[in-house]
């Protein structure tokens, strides 16, 4: 009797788990609905992220002051509202907007040939320009440029001829032209804005055959019935589309990073990690801090491992073209993709929470990918590995290497030659009796420090004081001690020209901005005197 009491309390709460489990409660959607919606983007693991608009024109310039990043702005694509560009200035420049060397279908071999399986482009960003052919207002590309070409259809045909994944960045929230110029507006959502939403999504949803994934961005919790239309109206238009949890009220499908920040090893969930390839978004005339192509592919390669989507970003010039930094970049990344691709794409990340001095695993079948973005030893060790291991070898070039192995002991030592570490991030292929068992107990246990991607400050004060490689800087409320690097090297913004200036000219008494890194030492980027 008690028993099967005991028996029915255990299968209801097996019941209750599992109703729990399987359905997400603020989408009503069944766990495996979303995965068999998020399998192409899992299995792709790679996108593109395309940041263009009217603000690329600008190139995060205004008035002979740089706005971008640089100068401790939000972002170049910010310009319209950092700089707060009258509208007659910035429809100015959109009517100047004619992208006519911009080529969909070399953008997407670009992103293809790099080894990207999707791309995202921003449809509208905040300034509520629309790049697309639309009822809902005359700001947009037909109207009000002179290019008067859709350029999110051209777009997305290229993308469906090669088989590349659509992805529509959508600013739902922010839209300085049609609803409000400010940073942040909290206030109820009018009417007919909503209704201009409304007629956006469905034109992009409805007018351009299969969208892959709407990339809504800063939704708030405080406007659910915007963002809850948005939602439906992608479910009801294209169910299965996916979309980015940056629509607000834990809406979407998948969870998206803060901006530049990488997935931390142990992550659970579908998880995407976004990145620039400099400092802006958009187009920068004066943003050089390029991140290197080995930066870069060791990213893609801890995302795989930390079982999260990397999408890189990519910010053309207002004439429609990739920059030559970019165009390099995307290369070096696919001759890297096209070696190592079978430990990125439809494998899972590492079974550990933690991770190994040299680096991390991917795993597929009965293979696991030892990626050695790490610590670079000649011997490494691969502890909490069961299974038997058959062979190892260099994913690139396919040379046998010497391994010793004990499976009770779950620990192994593999030999990487010297010449392994020429190339970057080399990975190892481990051919395994049947699929990866591990010990989690054995495991790694290191955790790698979390690396914050700061944006850099600005300060705007009066120079109180020279003193070798420091000065001080009085904004009227606080005093800050700025060090200069040991080459005595920094930039100077000269009417939003920016150049490199050396030795020590900064006059006591006079009013400068200077962009600087935090950190324990203040360290000067760029310095403006402005009197
Ligand atoms: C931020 C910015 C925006 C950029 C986005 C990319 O939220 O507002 O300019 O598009 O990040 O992730």
């Amino acid at each position: 009797m008690k028993e099967k009491y005991y028996l029915s309390i255990f299968f209801c709460l097996v019941l209750l788990n599992s109703a729990i489990c399987q359905s997400n409660h603020n989408t009503g959607m069944s766990a495996s609905d979303l995965d068999e919606r998020m399998k192409w983007w899992e299995d792709g693991r790679f996108g593109m992220f395309i940041h263009w608009g009217v603000y690329s024109v600008f190139g995060g310039e205004w008035d002979g002051i740089d706005h971008g990043k640089e100068m401790g702005g939000a972002s170049s694509e910010w310009i319209y509202l950092m700089a707060d560009i009258p509208q007659k200035d910035y429809k100015e420049a959109a009517h100047q907007f004619n992208p006519i060397h911009y080529n969909a279908a070399e953008w997407v071999r670009m992103a293809k040939n790099a080894g990207m399986k999707y791309i995202v482009l921003t449809s509208k960003h905040h300034d509520g320009f629309a790049m697309f052919d639309t009822k809902a207002s005359d700001w947009n590309i037909m109207k009000s440029s002179v290019y008067e070409k859709d350029i999110v259809k051209a777009f997305i045909e290229e993308c469906h001829k090669n088989g590349i994944r659509v992805g529509l960045y959508y600013s739902h929230e922010k839209d300085w032209y049609h609803r409000s110029k400010v940073g942040r507006d909290t206030s109820e959502i009018p009417q007919s804005y909503e209704a201009l939403v409304a007629t956006h999504l469905k034109e992009l949803l409805t007018n351009y055959g299969q969208i892959d994934l709407i990339w809504f961005d800063m939704g708030i919790d405080q406007h659910k019935k915007l963002n809850q239309m948005c939602f439906d109206m992608v479910r009801k238009y294209q169910p299965e589309c996916i979309i980015s949890s940056r629509i607000g009220n834990k809406l979407g499908d998948y969870r998206n990073l803060g901006d530049r920040e990488l997935a931390p090893p142990g992550i659970d969930g579908y998880v995407e990690s976004i990145m620039t390839l400099r400092l802006n978004w958009g187009f920068d005339k004066n943003d050089s801090n390029w991140k290197s192509s080995e930066e870069v592919i060791a990213m893609l390669s801890k995302c795989a491992c930390r079982n999260s989507n990397f999408l890189l970003n990519i910010g053309p010039g207002p004439d429609g073209r990739f920059t030559p930094e970019e165009i390099i970049r995307l290369e070096n990344i696919g001759q890297w993709t096209k070696q190592n691709g079978e430990a990125i794409y439809e494998t899972k990340g590492s079974p550990f929470k933690a991770e190994y001095e040299w680096g991390s695993v991917t795993t597929k079948e009965n293979k696991a990918f030892l990626h050695l973005y790490g610590r670079k030893n000649r011997l490494i060790q691969v502890n909490g590995i069961q299974s038997k291991v058959k062979n190892a070898y260099l994913l690139d070039t396919n040379i046998a290497l010497s391994f010793m192995q004990n499976t009770d002991k779950a620990t192994m030592t593999v030999t990487i030659p010297e010449s392994a570490y020429e190339k970057c991030v080399p990975i190892v292929a481990l051919e395994l009796e049947g699929e990866l068992k591990v010990d989690t107990e054995q495991g790694p246990t290191w955790l790698p420090p979390v690396v914050k991607h700061t944006n850099r400050r600005k300060m705007k004060g009066i120079l109180v004081e020279v003193g070798g490689r420091s000065f001080t800087l009085n904004d009227g409320k606080v005093q800050k001690v700025f060090t200069l690097n040991e080459h005595v090297e920094y930039r100077i913004n000269d009417n939003g020209i920016i150049q490199m200036a050396s030795g020590f000219h900064l006059i006591e008494g006079n009013k400068y901005i200077v962009i600087y890194t935090p950190g324990e030492l203040l360290s000067v980027e760029i310095i403006t005197r402005i009197e």
